[in-house]
């Protein structure tokens, strides 16, 4: 068990969640945050825990070497949450994608050798895997399948995927590589397709949909994802790489007539809108290798009624979305952080 953990893009979705989740799961463990505050990083987030004693946040960059090596240096872990993660925006300018999932990674690995880290976990995805046809519904991915990346977002996590390899191949880091499906939870930035598509029926607005909808993605919730993640902190072989799926697949039209019947709208509210370039037509997880070898399971996931209760967080959180939705959530940001200078790493026993 690791006690001092340092988590990377802890104000994202994912990190967010992860951070409220082993603060209740690890009640001895110490948690630092470190997150630039990107676009889609919150603070609002992980509001209710700014004084909590067992947290403390910092602002760095990943790619900031100076300042990176000395909370690598302090932590016995480190979870690897930063990205830049919409492959949407990758389509428009790829280079944030390089800076911060290639080079922002590298920059870790370089601090966590120089320093014998006890262990990296790297949260990858399933899309370095590709896409499967919609017709093999035999078909999954499994750890052994080749990385086929299709996006520049897919490519970008690849390129880290093959760092945190080379670092444990070459020089010993004790590291793990998870590749997650598609998550849905709470706090998810309102670009992506279900906080999307429910804010703007709240709103009266149509949902866009990419193409024909077909599209499948394999969904899993989040708190699914924190607690298979913790399951490879705490007992991952090193060197190795666990998928995390919940086998859930969904088409892209299936999950919107969900989310229309939720919020009791009809098919009228659908955008068809020209498809996405590149579009991986289907991805659907493997997840046997971390149910078998570490006891993990989801138990969270199942539709409909992890759909409802997430559809009902936002409905519930209007002041959340409209923040972000309206840009006023950067000037929280700005208020808060804006200027004031990145703070020193806490002492491992803060
Ligand atoms: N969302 C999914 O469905 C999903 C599925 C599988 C894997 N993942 C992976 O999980 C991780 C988190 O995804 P998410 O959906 O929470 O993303 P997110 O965009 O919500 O959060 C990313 C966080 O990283 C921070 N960040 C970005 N660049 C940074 C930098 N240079 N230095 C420090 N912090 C930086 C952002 O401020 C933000 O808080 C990513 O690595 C992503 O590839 C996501």
């Amino acid at each position: 068990m690791f006690s001092r953990v340092l988590i990377t893009g802890g104000s994202g979705f994912i990190g967010s969640n992860f951070i409220r989740y082993l603060l209740t799961a690890r009640p001895d463990a110490h948690l630092t945050n470190v997150d630039v505050l990107s676009y889609s990083g919150n603070q609002e987030n992980l509001r209710d825990l700014e004084d909590h004693p067992r947290y403390t946040f910092i602002h760095a960059d990943i790619c900031d070497a100076d300042k990176i090596r000395p909370l690598v240096a302090e932590a016995e872990a480190v979870v690897h949450f930063a990205a830049e993660s919409h492959v949407d925006r990758s389509i428009l300018d790829t280079r944030p994608f390089i800076r911060t999932n290639v080079l922002g990674t590298q920059t870790l690995l370089d601090a966590a050798v120089a320093t014998k880290l006890e262990r990296f976990v790297h949260i990858s995805t399933d899309e370095v895997y590709g896409s499967l046809l919609l017709d093999r519904t035999d078909l999954r991915f499994t750890e052994e399948s080749a990385i086929k990346p299709n996006s520049p977002y897919a490519a970008s996590k690849a390129a880290s995927d093959m760092l945190v390899r080379a670092a444990h191949h070459t020089f010993g880091l004790n590291t793990c590589i998870t590749r997650c499906s598609n998550n849905f939870g709470p706090y998810q930035f309102p670009e992506k397709v279900i906080p999307l598509f429910v804010t703007n029926l709240i709103e009266g607005k149509k949902v866009p949909l990419y193409g024909d909808g077909l599209n499948v993605r394999d969904w899993i919730h989040v708190e699914d994802h924190c607690e298979a993640i913790l399951a490879v902190l705490d007992r991952g072989k090193s060197g190795e790489v666990y998928n995390i799926g919940a086998d859930n697949e969904q088409s892209n039209l299936d999950l919107t007539r969900s989310i229309l019947h939720i919020l009791g709208k009809g098919d009228d509210f659908i955008r068809h809108v020209e498809d996405r370039l590149g579009h991986d037509r289907r991805y659907a997880i493997d997840s046997s290798k971390i149910r078998r070898e570490l006891g993990w399971s989801a138990s969270r996931s199942a539709w409909p009624d992890a759909l409802i209760s997430t559809v009902d967080w936002y409905v519930k959180n209007p002041g959340w979305w409209q923040r972000i939705r309206s840009g006023a959530y950067r000037e929280f940001h700005e208020t808060l952080y804006g200027n004031r200078p990145p703070a020193n790493p806490a002492p491992a026993s803060a």
